[in-house]
């Protein structure tokens, strides 16, 4: 059988406040719809169509290249839920088997409940099966409306009696349905209701009156199923996936002091034995390797980590670093651009940029690299075993060799061989203090 997805991305998000279209909101370093596209690439589902509208070519440009053969169809006006399907024609119209429809403001569906939906639509031999939640606040959503045990209808709040006002199982707005049959049905929907819009959930009457099996799949998790609509539900839906991720770690063997302040992105590793205090934010491409501990406050970014290191507290790892195995990066210290080699150490107050630190060098305190001429970035190499004393400038681009010392104070501007003594600052001078 083949799975398809359309997902519904064109509106704006007025209630977000923000010239950011809402599905590229992130859930910690992850925009919304890419969070949709990984649950659904999980459940198996690998033709994904998008219908995008507002700032379509930033929503397109921030969708992950990871998601490749993505089709685009574009919804300039956005007249509703069922005229955002009918703009799909043109690309999935002509595809064979089954289709998931879901939103890309809802972004905690996990690839569990795509699969048990499409499980549940299989084994009733449905035509259409709506993905429904009981929950406890329906207010907003569309409600799932029952006659002599069947699905009869779904009503809009807009359009809710008093009776269905209190029904509390909801339209999530996920459909698995036939893909032909949607598409040789789809423009039957009108947009003759209180909205003027053309609302997808009149498939169910559609689908009825042609006598095909409608049915339902309903849900007790109420978080999954969350749209997020402003920045109130995008914090919670962000604290929602900051403790599935987690958790996740935490089921591998990671030690976390406190996880409700600890950020950690969507695709980063971490490794067995690893201890991380809070207020760690690690986003995007970071791989952590086992029994490191991560002190308080550290910010990683785009940097891979070996083992048995100690991280922090408030190191900015800023990106493209390479931190081998039984270091010590300390309390302020910056690294961009950095291969820092084993037993090697930076304990304190520094810069390193586009450098390469060899194995058991010891970086004193306040040691920079100038590895920026305010037009060219140039680089340094230390070599193994050298000593940088306190507060040394290295002027890029430079070689120290190994083995060698540089004194503190001294800025070094001209490379230098293995096992030297380097020192260049004013010598010292004793006077009598003036009377
Ligand atoms: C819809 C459902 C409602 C359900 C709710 C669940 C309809 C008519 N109603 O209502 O039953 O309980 O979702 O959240 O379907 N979109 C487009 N183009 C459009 C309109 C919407 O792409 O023309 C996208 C939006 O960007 C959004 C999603 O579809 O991601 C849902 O649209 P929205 O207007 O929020 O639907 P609701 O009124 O919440
Ligand atoms: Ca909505």
């Amino acid at each position: 059988m083949k799975y398809n997805s359309l997902i519904l991305a064109a509106g704006k998000g007025t209630r977000m406040h923000s010239d950011k279209p809402k599905v590229i909101h992130e859930l910690i370093d992850i925009p919304m719809i890419n969070l949709v596209l990984t649950e659904l690439s999980r459940a198996g589902i690998n033709n994904n169509n998008v219908v995008v509208g507002y700032k379509k070519d930033e929503v397109i440009a921030a969708i992950s290249e990871d998601f490749t053969d993505i089709k685009y169809v574009s919804q300039e006006e956005q007249l509703g839920t069922g005229h955002a399907v009918m703009q799909a024609k043109e690309i999935l119209g002509n595809s064979e088997g089954t289709t998931i429809i879901t939103y890309g403001d809802t972004p905690l569906i996990t690839s569990d409940i795509f699969v048990n939906l499409i499980v549940n639509h299989q084994e009733e031999d449905n035509q259409l099966t709506v993905l429904s939640a009981r929950v406890r606040e329906p207010h907003g959503y569309g409600r799932m409306v029952y006659e002599d045990g069947t699905l009869d209808r779904i009503v809009e709040q807009a359009a809710v009696n008093e009776k269905e006002n209190e029904i509390n199982e909801i339209n999530t707005g996920v459909y698995c349905i036939d893909n032909k049959l949607l598409f040789s049905l789809i423009d039957k929907i009108d947009n003759n209701n209180n909205q003027n819009e053309y609302y997808l959930t009149d498939l169910v009457e559609i689908f009825k009156a042609e006598n095909l099996k409608v049915g339902a799949y309903c849900i007790d998790e109420e978080e999954a199923i969350m749209g997020v609509n402003d920045l109130i539900a995008l914090e919670k839906a962000t604290k929602i996936f900051q403790k599935r991720v987690n958790l996740f770690h935490q089921r591998a063997g990671v030690k976390f002091i406190d996880s409700s302040n600890t950020y950690i992105g969507a695709y980063v590793t971490i490794g067995e034995g690893t201890v991380i205090y809070p207020n760690n934010y690690i986003t995007e491409n970071v791989s952590i390797g086992k029994n490191n501990v991560l002190k308080p406050g550290n910010v990683i970014e785009n940097t891979v980590i070996g083992d048995n290191n100690q991280i922090g507290p408030t190191s900015y790892l800023r990106g493209d670093n390479v931190i081998h195995d039984n270091v010590r990066i300390g309390c302020f210290v910056e690294l961009k651009n950095v291969d820092f080699g084993r037993e090697s150490k930076a304990a304190h107050l520094t810069y390193l940029g586009d450098t390469f630190v060899g194995k058991n060098v010891n970086i004193g305190c306040g040691v920079i690299t100038a590895n920026y001429d305010g037009v060219n970035k140039t680089s340094t190499k230390i070599g193994d075993n050298a000593f940088v004393g306190s507060n040394v400038n290295l002027i890029a681009p430079l070689t120290v060799g190994a083995g060698t010392f540089i004194a503190a104070g001294t800025t070094v501007t001209s490379d230098v061989s293995d096992d030297k003594f380097v020192i260049g600052r004013v010598r010292q001078e004793i006077k009598d203090k003036k009377k």
